[in-house]
């Protein structure tokens, strides 16, 4: 039975991995989320191979406890670790508009703390059930605004600290790649595209291309303050050109789809990587 290990999945992309995982009676699914009594949504799969674990991926120590219960279930084994957990603060300023040095440094420090540390004690946690699993796979979720090529291309000049978070979470995947490889171990960083989540703005289903949902987000953004406005008009501008094909936001249906097929098809000898739901560079 392929063991599995999902963090975030209580919303968004990490319950649709459960979701789709799950749909396999033959995989054994472990669900880690913040508070299991607000993960109604995992509750309503009502599936038996699916086991709800609680732990912050900023606490260590409840994330070996975390991995003490699955190593009970399984033997002191696990096959995937999906380090999906992920946040942004969404700010509304570029790095050198936040109203203080104070008010930068903290919002960095919170998003790196999750999205990046919390990454690392999450893969240190399950390491010892990973090296007794066949298939050996970390998948860490990251973002195209983790590239730096990309950011320069298309003027991504928002969500710093994400961006920041997600080019240093690449390095983390990286880390492990070098120091694995001789095991066997696939370590591999995938952007899931731009999807409808709580992570975008909410969104009516009707959206048919980048700008209208870019447009959405420059709404959202507008809120926290005019520089937001400008932030993002700039994002508009330099996306528009960057990627003319794109036609919106995809479902965490499709892309979670797309992430498995890469995931699937991805061997120890591309460990390391960093590439989006197309299995390239291409991000949206
Ligand atoms: N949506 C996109 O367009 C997009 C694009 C690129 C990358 N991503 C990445 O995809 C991943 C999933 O995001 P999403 O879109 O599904 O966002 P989401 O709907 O906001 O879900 C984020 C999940 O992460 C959990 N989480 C946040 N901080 C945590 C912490 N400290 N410990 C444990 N869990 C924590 C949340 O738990 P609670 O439910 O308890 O809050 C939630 O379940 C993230 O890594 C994100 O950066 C998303």
């Amino acid at each position: 039975m392929p063991s599995y290990v999902v963090t975030g999945a209580a919303r968004g992309i990490g319950l649709e991995f459960v979701n789709q995982l799950s749909a396999d009676s033959e995989n054994n699914v472990f669900a880690i989320v913040r508070k299991k009594a607000t993960a109604t949504q995992l509750d309503a799969l009502a599936r038996n191979n699916i086991k709800v674990l609680e732990a912050d991926v900023t606490d260590a120590k409840a994330l070996k406890l975390a991995a003490a219960e699955v190593s009970k279930v399984t033997g002191n084994k696990l096959d995937y670790l999906i380090n999906n957990a992920g946040k942004t603060n969404h700010p509304g300023f570029t790095l050198d508009q936040f109203p203080s040095p104070e008010a930068l440094e903290n919002d960095l420090l919170d998003v790196f703390k999750t999205n990046t540390i919390g990454v690392v004690h999450c893969t240190n946690a399950f390491l010892p059930l990973l090296k007794n699993g066949s298939a050996k796979r970390v998948i860490s979720i990251s973002s195209g605004l983790g590239d730096p090529d990309a950011t320069v291309a298309a003027q991504a000049v928002g969500e710093p600290s994400y961006s920041i978070s997600k080019a240093a979470l690449n390095m983390v995947v990286a880390k492990y790649a070098a120091q694995y490889k001789a095991e066997g171990f696939t370590f591999l960083s995938i952007s899931p595209g731009m999807v409808k989540t709580s992570m975008l703005p909410s969104q009516s289903g009707s959206s048919s291309s980048f700008l209208f949902s870019l447009g959405l987000i420059m709404f959202e953004l507008a809120s926290a303050g005019p520089e937001a406005v400008e932030e993002l008009k700039m994002l508009m501008e330099g996306a528009a050109t960057f990627a003319p094909h794109f036609k919106g936001p995809i479902t965490p249906e499709e892309s979670v789809r797309m992430q498995l097929e890469v995931i699937n098809r991805w061997t120890v000898e591309g460990t390391g990587a960093f590439v989006s739901q197309f299995g390239n560079k291409q991000w949206l």
